[in-house]
């Protein structure tokens, strides 16, 4: 996929397919208008027809635009003029790529109203075009046995008009949002996968291939069972102990800057599924426990956009990954194990199980003397109480980190939100046998957990988001949403200097 910048008039654009908006009551932003007179007011009179009402969500393809330079006009509807805004811009982008994508349109020139320059500045306009394009023509890489639809053949879309003076701007937010576009299609062809193929052992052989790719500056080593043994991560292997799958422990290291800079290490959750073990959890749903994964799909999205763009950063990626299944010889409720910090955990709920292989993952995160340390994690269902599924939870032991995080969000559209992590939850964990209890009561059960993994950190600068509500979708859009990539890779990106 080709992105490009154009600063002529879009009436004047040669290409497939040139895209403009309108609102509802038939009003016209500038370049509509611009349109609209090249064609001698044809669009104008569609309007007053009442053929094209301009509500969010409708599109027209019309062929053959008289005085235009492009074989086709697409119209895509605004809603409200007085409520647009870059919420309704973005809709109307992913709106305008969804009808291309039905259609043989191979170059596409985008022109519809932006919102506001305070709204949308011109790099996160370029790459939200060049993201929204890529989620828009993302297929799910599913098992269906029919034949596949013919893929969209957009492969090149251009975006205007720009002012010279921003042409810059908006040409690294479109790199941008294309190397993420990129990243996120991996991100989502993992999660959407099921668990009888994304084993532990696939995703670590996913995370090799990644090394190939980037062999200059990808390190790549993967820890078996024995190896994490020898790690004395008691915690993770009392998960992964009711399974037959192997576990395995990923460490990714990605070096873009000198290597006296000290690194970010992302950590992601990487259980494979999550039946609940022997505290199994009801059979409703149970089949997006196999999305229990997303945490560390984005540990890998994240290094790979961070590769493919060659940030000035230094990355560490630390995936533990396995399944949680009840069997003969399963964690049972009231284990206790010994971490590889040395702290012991009474195991009192084997589902809770995602803070026990994180706990371990983030002790091994302090021999890298880190900037800081970030853990993802489809972590808590009481995270979905809290949030719903527009927001992703942040907590940690740093609020200028985690206030950093929630910026990106906001910028991106890829919203977070800060839960207070104070001492009272983590006094909640106290066990009578052991050092603590892996779980509390169900009161403030994101924050807990958080709480769970901050008994791991301390010392280290360290932020935790709970992606539980905001990774994946249900019902019949089921599927891996892409998210917390975005923000995510606007945070690394800043952090790298730009
Ligand atoms: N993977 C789940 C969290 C989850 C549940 C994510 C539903 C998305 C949807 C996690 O391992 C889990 O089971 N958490 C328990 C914790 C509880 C036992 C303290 C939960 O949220 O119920
Ligand atoms: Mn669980
Ligand atoms: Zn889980």
């Amino acid at each position: 996929m080709r992105f490009e910048a154009f600063s002529r008039r879009a009436a004047e654009q040669r290409c497939d397919c040139l895209v403009i908006g309108a609102f509802e009551r038939a009003e016209l932003g500038p370049e509509a208008l611009a349109v609209d007179r090249t064609m001698r007011g044809r669009v104008r009179a569609l309007l007053a027809r009442g053929d094209f009402s301009g509500r969010a969500g409708e599109t027209l393809l019309i062929s053959e635009p008289v005085g235009l330079k492009s074989a086709r006009l697409l119209l895509v509807g605004l809603g409200g003029k007085a409520q647009y805004n870059r919420r309704a811009w973005r809709r109307a982008v992913s709106n305008a790529i969804a009808a291309l994508a039905r259609t043989r349109v191979v170059s596409a020139a985008l022109a519809l109203e932006r919102p506001a320059a305070r709204e949308l500045d011109d790099y996160y306009f370029g790459r939200a075009i060049a993201e929204g394009t890529g989620a828009g023509l993302y297929r799910i890489n599913d098992l269906k046995s029919a034949r596949k639809p013919r893929p969209p053949a957009l492969a090149r879309v251009l975006c205007g008009p720009i002012e010279g003076a921003a042409l810059g701007a908006v040409r690294r937010g479109l790199a941008a949002g294309a190397a993420l576009a990129e990243s996120a299609r991996l991100l989502r062809n993992l999660c959407n996968l099921p668990a009888n193929v994304c084993t532990p052992r696939y995703l670590a052989a996913q995370a090799r291939e990644l090394g190939r790719t980037y062999r200059r500056r990808l390190r790549v080593r993967i820890f078996d069972e024995a190896g994490i043994r020898r790690l004395k991560m008691g915690c993770f292997l009392a998960v992964t102990r009711g399974s037959e799958e192997p576990p395995r422990f990923i460490v990714l290291e990605y070096r873009g800057a000198r290597r006296s800079h000290a690194p970010l290490v992302l950590v992601g959750k990487g259980v494979t599924f999550d039946t609940g073990g022997i505290s199994l959890k009801d059979p409703p749903n149970m089949d997006e426990m196999k999305f229990d994964m997303c945490g560390a799909a984005t540990v890998l999205a994240a290094i790979d956009y961070a590769a493919r763009s060659e940030l000035k950063i230094n990355l560490v990626g630390l995936v533990p990954t396995c399944e949680n299944m009840p069997d003969g010889r399963a964690v049972k409720p009231g284990d206790i194990v010994t971490s590889a910090s040395g702290q012991t955990v009474e195991v009192l709920n084997t589902d809770a199980e995602g803070r026990l292989i994180l706990c371990d993952a983030l002790n091994y995160a302090r021999r890298y003397e880190p900037e800081a340390v970030l853990d993802f994690a489809t972590l808590t269902g009481a995270c979905i109480i809290a949030l719903g599924n527009h927001f992703s939870g942040v907590m940690g032991n740093d609020d200028a980190l985690a206030r950093e995080l929630v910026e990106a969000g906001a910028r991106t559209d890829d919203r977070a939100w800060q839960l207070p992590l104070t001492e009272e939850f983590g006094e909640q964990l106290r066990s009578n046998f052991a050092d603590m209890a892996n779980v509390a009561g169900r009161e403030g059960g994101a924050i807990t957990a958080a709480a769970f993994l901050g008994k791991f950190t301390q010392g280290l600068k360290w932020a935790h988001m709970d992606i539980a509500g905001t990774a994946w979708t249900s019902g019949v859009a089921k599927g891996a949403s892409g998210r917390p990539l975005s923000l995510v890779g606007d945070f690394l990106t800043r952090r790298a200097g730009g």
